[in-house]
């Protein structure tokens, strides 16, 4: 069994990046699977006795750190980065050291959505205290009510964490989401295909990462229907078989990619780019005034020159605009021709990263009141969640900390449209997402140390 190296997956000791840019990020880059949906479809191997195969699988530490969490419950999980090819055998499944977990999980959330297939599989399963990025609270409380609802007991005070078990096995049951939630409605599906009858979720989330995570399902066996009002029906069945499945692309990457060449003036080829998961964000990139082409295989996106326009957008759940989308994005709306409104409907504290942004030349506002229409959660709460950006302002080189993945990808791409030499602190929290992303930077042009 081949181990992951901190070589192959492009990591390395320091943590600080040092940029001088000004340069536009000219050239072609290849993004591979998305991340979001990689993590949830190794997690559905657990569900098969056999080995499964996914394909396009992106050198990222999140594929790392789900590939360990298998690996401490007994699983032979083997990854060729080169092929970026994850095997994993899952026919004997084991009972994992609790200390482990808690050791390996660090700020991934993911170990939460082992829950349903440990149950199936061991009967019980053990959750440690969730991280995550800092974008918001983060609380779990839909997926325990859903796996309460499904017929698991859940225990809040084992070891540090959450022990769950199902003594009577799982059943199907009648679902309602207060929030269509990416992560509940995995849940759902995760330790719904195994219970016992039929399960309906209402409010289900349907971004396109759950719609191939129930292509998986189906391969394996499952009955799955999904309605056009949200709701998803799963008829339990006795047994699931092993899958082999190529990963969609991470629409989330290129979207960073097209922004990085709005922002830099510059011109990316992102090679492996889908077109019918991006229809969202490229009506937005052409109204700014960002020019792309759809080929066989990629999509270009270029700055044509001229003035950009400012935009209004609002974030939302699948099909609105994607709220990872939105922090590289203001970083381009930094250099759009007027004022720019973003309205963040998904995170309550999302606009943290806008902090370095203004240090670094940008002029943004941010305010608690919903500057939109949708309907928000965040409505009547203290939460900053909408932002004016006031463009086009030269940014400059600074000192900057990573504070997440994205707004950290925002803070790059900051960085290389800035004047002079900018200091980019924690730059591995990057690694946990982006293939790669020092090769590729270089790849394009970037001066990068
Ligand atoms: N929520 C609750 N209770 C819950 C679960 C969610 O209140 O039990 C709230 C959250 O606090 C948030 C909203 O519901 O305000 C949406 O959260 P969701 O469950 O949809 O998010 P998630 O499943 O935790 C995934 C992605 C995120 C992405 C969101 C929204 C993964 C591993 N993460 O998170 O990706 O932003 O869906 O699309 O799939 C990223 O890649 O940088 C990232 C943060």
């Amino acid at each position: 069994m081949a181990e992951n190296t901190a070589m192959q997956f492009d990591e390395n000791d320091t943590d600080i990046l040092k940029v001088w840019g000004g340069k536009p990020l000219k050239g072609t880059i290849e993004v591979r699977g998305a991340k979001n949906f990689v993590s949830k479809a190794m997690v559905a191997a657990l569900l098969a006795p056999g080995t499964s195969v996914l394909r396009n699988v992106p050198a990222i530490r999140d594929v790392r750190v789900v590939s360990d969490l298998l690996r401490l419950h007994g699983i032979t999980v083997d990854y060729q980065p080169e092929e970026g090819v994850v095997t994993i055998d899952a026919s004997d499944v084991s009972r994992a050291d609790v200390a482990d977990v808690h050791t390996l999980s660090g700020s991934s959330r993911i170990p939460i959505l082992f829950s349903g297939p440990l149950l199936h599989r061991l009967g019980e399963a053990f959750l440690p205290s969730l991280g995550g990025d800092m974008i918001g609270n983060r609380p779990i409380d839909f997926h325990l009510a859903t796996l309460q609802k499904l017929g698991a007991v859940v225990d809040n005070t084992y070891k540090g964490g959450t022990h769950i078990t199902a003594p009577h096995g799982l059943h199907g049951a009648q679902i309602h989401l207060p929030y269509p939630s990416v992560g509940a409605t995995e849940q759902t599906l995760l330790a719904a295909v195994l219970a016992q009858g039929k399960t309906e979720l209402t409010n289900a989330a349907v971004e396109p990462e759950i719609m191939a995570l129930v292509a998986v399902l189906q391969k394996m066996g499952a009955i799955i229907s999904v309605d056009v009002d949200r709701t998803i029906r799963i008829e339990g069945v006795d047994h699931l078989e092993p899958y082999s499945h190529r990963a969609l692309t991470d629409r989330i990457e290129t979207a960073s990619w097209a922004s990085a060449a709005l922002a830099t003036r510059g011109d990316i080829f992102v090679k492996g780019a889908e077109q019918e998961t991006m229809i969202t964000y490229l009506n937005v990139f052409r109204k700014i005034g960002g020019k792309f082409e759809v080929r066989d295989d990629g999509i270009r996106f270029w700055y044509p020159g001229g003035e950009l326009n400012p935009v209004a957008i609002e974030t939302d759940v699948h099909p609105g605009f994607m709220t990872d989308w939105q922090q590289p994005l203001v970083c381009a709306l930094t250099q759009a021709n007027g004022l720019s409104i973003v309205h963040e409907t998904v995170y309550e504290n999302r606009f943290g990263f806008t902090d370095s942004l203004i240090r670094m030349g940008a002029k943004i506002q941010l305010y608690k009141e919903c500057l939109g229409s949708l309907p928000c959660r965040f409505r009547q709460s203290n939460f900053v969640h909408s932002a004016v950006i006031m463009g086009p302002t030269p940014l400059h080189g600074a000192d900057i900390d990573v504070p997440d993945i994205r707004g950290g990808f925002s803070h790059l791409i900051a960085a290389l449209a800035a004047d002079g030499m900018s200091t980019v602190h924690g730059i591995s929290l990057i690694d946990r997402g982006y293939e790669n992303f020092r090769g590729k930077l270089r790849a394009l042009g970037a001066t990068i140390e």
